[in-house]
């Protein structure tokens, strides 16, 4: 199989650019009209228009060269617009304002949330904002605050974020490293970190680094094809700022709370923080709300990842002690914190990254990677009858060609394809030179009583093992 982002995300891509304005006046070019009809399906596809007939109030202040801006429609709290759309993450840009009267105060709200405010003046007689916005009920609709006391909107804008163009270009490819793939109610789930940001040397540790840019979430029916569904959770502030450290986000679900949990490695840019963050969302594609950090069972804590058991028990798996030695702790029922239970499954394997557990049959399987930084190296795994066990060291899971690299890729998490039973280790190809372009692989994982053999990602498809 050829790496996965020259073949993914063939979904399909919305946009629409509408001018509000009186029907008897030119469409500006690029956008499609609206006069004010009620909410109807157009002969343009889009299903757009308002609460009730505002044709009669849409302006044309004939003002030349000022193209959207010369038109609009004033709103007010008694009346809605809303455009039909599929659900996902959309750009939306909104201007307002009048070409040729200033004053006024703004308050415009998309999907209840406040979008647009302030109030035009002689040298900026329009007013623009643009907000990503997430779409969950196929309806986006703009309102105004009952306190505002002008609302003359000019023009909208809304396209979905990942397009299939964009998607396939080549420095658009799927952003989710070092992350996990979750399946739940017919769906699969990819998580991960966004670098699509400069990849600078970190000076003080001689790495490199891309800034933070979010947490990514795709969406798939089948493991082939993948469509994006914007940022689960965005860059910010604080443990979440741009120059620090999200890595290795993994998110699972909990069937009692009905969240959506995402823990993630959060650091300083020169590792030395050594913490972990929690985020919840009632939404798989969030947003997430972040929680904050800490350092579990007060240790120190870098690259990490979760499991949750059969019986419903999650569990976080994190390197600690400078990597030198991994810890699995049990979470509480919300799984947003520890319980204090924990293990230390092997010692003596020198230093340990990038944890995965899985079970099946009934044993639990411990991948790591070693430490070198994003330079790939060999895997080791070992097994264990029991959760919080002692995990016997079994070796380097390949053989062979590809054996000292990994395949040249560092594992980030292993998950079942629900069609065929089969099961595949998510692996990271780190591009050093751009982090951003670092590449992804499934690796076949063939079983044998209790020993393991991650495949060759070149030799096989899915559902079919060569
Ligand atoms: C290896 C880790 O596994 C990655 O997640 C990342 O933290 C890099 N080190 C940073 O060099």
């Amino acid at each position: 199989m050829e790496p996965l982002e020259s073949r993914l995300n063939l979904s399909v891509s919305f946009s629409a650019h509408i001018n509000f304005q009186p029907k008897a006046s030119a469409v500006p070019s690029g956008y499609v009209a609206d006069t004010g009809t009620p909410v109807a399906k157009r002969v343009n596809g889009l299903n757009y228009g308002w609460s009730t007939d505002v044709s009669a109030s849409a302006v044309d202040r004939k003002v030349p060269g000022a193209g959207i801006y010369s038109t609009y429609i004033p709103m007010n709290s008694r009346l809605a617009w809303e455009i039909i759309l599929p659900n996902g993450t959309y750009s939306v840009s909104l201007s307002a304002g009048d070409a040729t009267r200033v004053g006024g105060v703004y308050q415009l709200d998309v999907n209840g949330k406040q979008f647009l405010t302030g109030t035009p003046t002689r040298r900026q007689h329009i007013l623009k904002a643009a907000h990503n916005v997430t779409v969950t009920n196929n309806r986006l609709i703009l309102t105004s605050e009952k306190s505002a006391t002008a609302a003359n909107i000019d023009a909208i804008d809304v396209t979905s974020i990942a397009t299939t163009s964009s998607l396939q270009s080549s420095t658009n490819v799927i952003q989710a490293h070092g992350g996990d793939i979750v399946y739940h109610n017919g769906v699969y789930y990819w998580y991960g970190e966004n670098k699509n940001a400069p990849t600078t040397t970190q000076r003080k540790i001689g790495q490199p680094r891309a800034n933070v840019v979010g947490v990514s979430v795709y969406e798939s029916l089948d493991l082939h094809t993948w469509d994006y569904r914007g940022l689960a959770l965005p860059v910010g502030t604080g443990d979440l700022s741009p120059s620090g450290v999200v890595e290795r986000p993994k998110v699972l679900y909990n069937a009692h709370t009905h969240q959506w949990v995402m823990w993630m490695h959060i650091d300083n840019a020169t590792y030395t923080d050594s913490r972990v963050g929690v985020a919840v969302s009632d939404s798989p594609i969030g947003p997430f709300t972040y929680r904050g950090s800490f350092k579990p069972l007060g240790r120190m804590s870098r690259d990490m990842t979760v499991f949750q058991d059969d019986d419903g028990v999650a569990y976080l798996v994190f390197t600690t002690d400078n990597n030198d030695s991994l810890r699995i702790a049990q979470m509480n029922s919300s799984y947003t914190a520890l319980t204090g239970k924990n293990v230390k499954p092997f010692s003596g394997q020198g230093q340990r990254e990038a944890p995965q557990l899985f079970k099946r049959d009934g044993r639990y399987y411990l991948i790591t990677s070693g430490a070198t930084w994003f330079k790939p190296n060999a895997a080791m795994y070992a097994v264990s009858s029991k959760v919080l066990g002692k995990y016997k060291p079994m070796g380097n899971p390949i053989s062979g060609t590809g054996a000292s690299t990994t395949f040249s890729s560092q594992g980030a998490f292993a998950f079942e394809d629900v069609a065929t039973g089969n099961w595949y280790l998510l692996a990271d190809q780190w591009n050093t030179k751009n982090l951003g372009a670092s590449k992804y692989v499934f690796l076949p994982i063939k079983f044998s009583g209790s020993k393991i053999t991650l495949g060759s990602p070149t030799k096989w498809r899915l559902g079919v093992f060569a």
